[in-house]
């Protein structure tokens, strides 16, 4: 298979304004994360993916951009910025940018400049369109509630927005807009910034004549995913943008792609297309609820079978043909451990559990700030100390449907993507070792026994278990190029794969439960060495060669030789 930098190395997701303040006002910041780069070299990850730190008015946290060559002044300065870069690059390690190029704020200056006049030359840099008999232009549902469309009084017509009205969706048909954007890519690439994250990158392109989603119940607004995500055109303008600007560089690339499978997947990321390194795919995050950006949070019981199918499905479709980009959580989504973990009884098995699985699948893994320490979803008492946008929205709408305080607030600690913003746990301080000031969203209470500190203490700990899983990880190729295959598919408890590259083999042995379990060894394996490479439990349980019993959350890897 074809060795790539981009697929051994390991990727840190920074969500800046949580990680670390320098400055005692409360938010994290650029000279925050320097102070932590020697934590983050020694955890043993290669690339650090800032989110948004350009210049921001902060509706949806940074992904609204006002100016994309400046740095938002709450995260520092330019200068700030290029010794991160600098002292990032001396210690090894990569740094890849968060761009938002589907939409900007409506603070940008295109945007003021677009809604001044009809015939603005920007106007057409963003969609706007008459109302249709004083009603929306169209019916689409936007991701944050509500309709996609704003009426702008100064020319009264609607401007289009898939997320928050303070993020106004770019034309991309516009060519001189996406001239644009090429010359600021350039400018960052000049930079030596190593990699880039495209922000929601399947719906740059939106259907022809922007027309109704199918609607039998005539609600005022539905959910018209299809009609603007991941569509023919998009893979044109991904196409163009690596042959105009990206080719000159050895960068990695990874776009976010809600609503696909492996095989359209493939348009994205097969070795021949030229588009984009790897993306994020949804499915496995979509098993335990409606799907995000549809206002309903209805839980939804999730299975191990469903898991196992969804990443297999994955795994083998894209083997040999694409790359995989693996994570189980990120800035917009619950806590891993308080998901598809146990964050009570079993936080710590559990969480080396998931770390197993996310570090011996095919692809390049994604952590996220505080998973390494088994940090745990906020649990806030009331609406009113959560921040992020969309959960404020879904509350609104929520009410004005008739539920109750208390079912809305059941939603919010599952779903809110505040669960995992809370700042990051550094020691048992008042403050977490995260600010001197009051920080912008509240601290977890259970930072006192969760921490940073804590865990370089412990031999046992989540973190030392991380470190121990990315050096095996460096150390052997099987884990980043061998082939997947998936045992007992049909078993609702455990999860147990190969991976294989030439004579090498590793078998990842996961009980994905609360419950003992006992696993036969396949009558091919029974007569073979298996070596233990890593295990979350102490102490070995008694084998016989035949069966293996197996603790709660228990994770084991094996080399198998032959
Ligand atoms: C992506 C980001 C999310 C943001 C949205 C709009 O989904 O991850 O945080 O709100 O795009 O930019």
């Amino acid at each position: 298979m074809n060795e790539k930098w981009w697929k051994e190395a390991v990727v840190y997701e920074i969500y800046p304004a949580s990680f670390q303040d320098s400055n005692g006002d409360g938010k994290g910041d650029l000279r925050g994360i320097l102070s932590r780069l020697d934590y983050l070299k020694e955890l043993g990850v290669d690339v650090l993916w800032l989110c948004p730190i350009y210049e921001s008015p902060e509706a949806d946290n940074g992904y609204d951009i006002s100016d994309y060559y400046a740095i938002n002044p709450a995260f520092g300065t330019m200068a700030d910025f290029d010794e991160l870069v600098e002292e990032a690059h001396k210690r090894g390690l990569k740094i890849m940018m968060d761009l938002v190029l589907n939409h900007t704020s409506d603070q940008h200056p295109w945007f003021k400049e677009s809604r001044s006049s009809k015939d603005n030359p920007k106007r057409d840099y963003y969609y706007w369109r008459p109302g249709q008999n004083g009603l929306f232009p169209n019916n689409w549902e936007s991701y944050f509630s509500g309709s996609v469309w704003e009426l702008d009084k100064q020319t009264d017509e609607y401007y289009m927005h898939l997320y928050s009205v303070h993020q106004p969706d770019l034309n991309w048909n516009n060519a001189e807009m996406v001239n644009e954007l090429y010359r600021m890519i350039r400018w960052w690439l000049a930079k030596g910034v190593d990699g880039f994250r495209f922000d929601a990158i399947a719906h740059i392109v939106k259907a022809a004549g922007l027309p109704n989603a199918d609607n039998p119940e005539h609600l005022p607004v539905v959910q018209a995913y299809q009609l603007f995500s991941n569509l023919e055109k998009v893979h044109d303008m991904l196409k163009k943008l690596n042959e105009e600007v990206l080719i000159e560089y050895d960068i990695m690339t990874v776009g976010e792609t809600s609503g696909l499978g492996p095989e359209q997947a493939l348009e994205y990321v097969g070795d021949e297309r030229h588009e984009l390194n790897m993306v994020f795919q949804f499915e496995h995050m979509y098993l335990d609820a409606a799907r995000p950006g549809t206002g309903k949070w209805e839980p939804r019981a999730w299975t191990v079978m469903e898991l196992k199918k969804v990443l297999s499905r994955w795994q083998t479709t894209l083997h040999g043909r694409g790359w995989n980009a693996n994570y189980l959580g990120n800035h917009d989504q619950p806590r891993p451990v308080s998901r598809f973990g146990n964050d009570t009884v079993y936080r710590v098995e559990s969480a080396k559990l998931l770390a197993t699985l996310l570090f011996t699948l095919e692809g390049t893994p994604y952590l996220y700030q505080g998973e390494e320490i088994g940090m745990t979803n906020a649990r806030f008492p009331s609406i009113h100390d959560y921040r992020d946008i969309e959960t404020l929205n879904y509350y609104e709408q929520a009410k004005l449907q008739g539920m109750s305080e208390q079912q809305i607030l059941e939603a919010v600690w599952r779903k809110s993507r505040d669960n995992a913003r809370t700042p990051m746990q550094w020691d048992a301080s008042a403050s977490a070792g995260f600010t001197t000031g009051v920080p912008w969203i509240k601290l977890h209470p259970n930072h006192e026994d969760i921490n940073v500190t804590q865990a370089l203490q412990d031999p046992n700990s989540i973190l030392h278990y991380y470190r121990a899983l990315i050096r095996l990880r460096n150390e052997n190729k099987v884990l980043v190029y061998g082939d997947y295959k998936l045992l007992l598919p049909l078993d609702p408890q455990l999860y147990v794969y190969t991976r294989t590259l030439g004579e090498e083999k590793v078998l990842v042995l996961l009980n994905f439960s609360g419950h003992e379990a006992s696993f036969a060894w396949p009558e091919d394996l029974q007569e073979q060495t298996k070596e233990l490479m890593l295990a979350n439990y102490k102490g070995e349980s008694d084998e016989d060669g035949q069966t293996l019993p197996l603790r709660p959350y228990e994770a084991r890897l094996y080399r198998i030789h032959s």
